[in-house]
């Protein structure tokens, strides 16, 4: 994909999701057609808050439940532990963040990344107003993350990698961000192998989180050449026809082997993204 095209696909991405919030901060739900901002009318759409138990929505400030925009549940997967630093790629209203800062507890972190400035307004009054002291947002892409190498125990995403137009990036810097024997628990819309990108993009757009997903193999593949070891990405419900929300799961190699190349490198050589 060209640097325009890419580039010209954030601009759409970051204006849908300031419009998602700008939405919540007036009240409503997403702005963005009926519904959660990933789902369009394409999709028999199951993303949002209904994918937290009644007991993790209990832990939320009303406003962090209704911004929320996943197609899954990274923090019932992720396994987090006392005093882990954990990093949530593309936090949106801050959900996972402020649901982590509480499972990590005062001796650990939890850090937000976002790209769009009225998330990461929306998701620091989230957080203050759920009174989590331990976490921080920063601006910035996910395809080149604003932390240093090996420095988080669990990286966690919620339906936001299918976004980027740059995958092999962001699987390269997560596995650069990641301690070494670090792990990833994500959720993300993930194609059946068969679906080409033409036939994924008939079945929703880019910026409604169906078009720009991986297929299970390029998941894999990708994330094998990345450096990752027990990959495994377990799909859990069907958002659109050959398409559903899935659980991504992979720990970072204790010495990652890349086939020689350089990360990104690697990731797009193994076919992926
Ligand atoms: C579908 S929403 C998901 C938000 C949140 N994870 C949740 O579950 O509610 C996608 C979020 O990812 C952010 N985002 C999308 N692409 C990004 C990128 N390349 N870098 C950083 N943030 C990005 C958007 O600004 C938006 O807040």
């Amino acid at each position: 994909m060209s640097t325009d095209t890419a580039e010209n696909l954030r601009e759409q991405v970051r204006e849908r999701y300031a419009e998602a919030a700008r939405a919540v901060e007036a009240g409503g739900g997403c702005g963005c057609g009926s519904g959660s901002c990933c789902e369009n009318e394409n999709a028999s759409a199951d993303f949002g808050e209904s994918l937290y138990s009644a007991e993790q929505r209990g832990e939320l400030p009303d406003a962090a439940a209704l911004a929320s925009l996943g197609c899954g549940n990274p923090t019932a997967v992720a396994e987090l532990k006392e005093g882990e630093v954990v990093l949530d790629l593309g936090s949106g209203g801050g959900i996972d963040v402020i649901l982590s800062a509480k499972r990590v507890g005062p001796s650990g972190t939890a850090y937000g990344l976002d790209m769009t400035d009225e998330m990461l307004a929306l998701a620091r009054k989230n957080a203050a107003q759920a009174g989590v002291g331990n976490v921080h947002f920063l601006k910035g892409v996910i395809e080149e993350i604003p932390l240093p190498a090996d420095s988080i125990d669990v990286v966690i995403s919620n339906c936001v990698i299918n976004l980027s137009a740059d995958k092999a990036a962001v699987l390269a810097e997560m596995a650069r961000v990641l301690k070494p024997g670090g792990r990833l628990g994500i959720s993300d819309v993930v194609a059946e192998d068969h679906l080409s990108p033409a036939e994924r993009a008939e079945r929703g757009s880019h910026v409604g989180c169906i078009a720009g997903a991986l297929s299970k193999g390029e998941y894999i593949a990708g994330l094998e050449a990345a450096g990752f070891e027990q990959v495994s990405v377990e799909v859990t419900h069907e958002v659109a026809d050959a398409m559903h929300g899935a659980i991504v799961k992979a720990v970072k190699a204790e010495q990652p082997e890349t086939k020689g190349l350089p990360l990104v490198e690697a990731a797009t050589s193994a076919g992926c993204c």
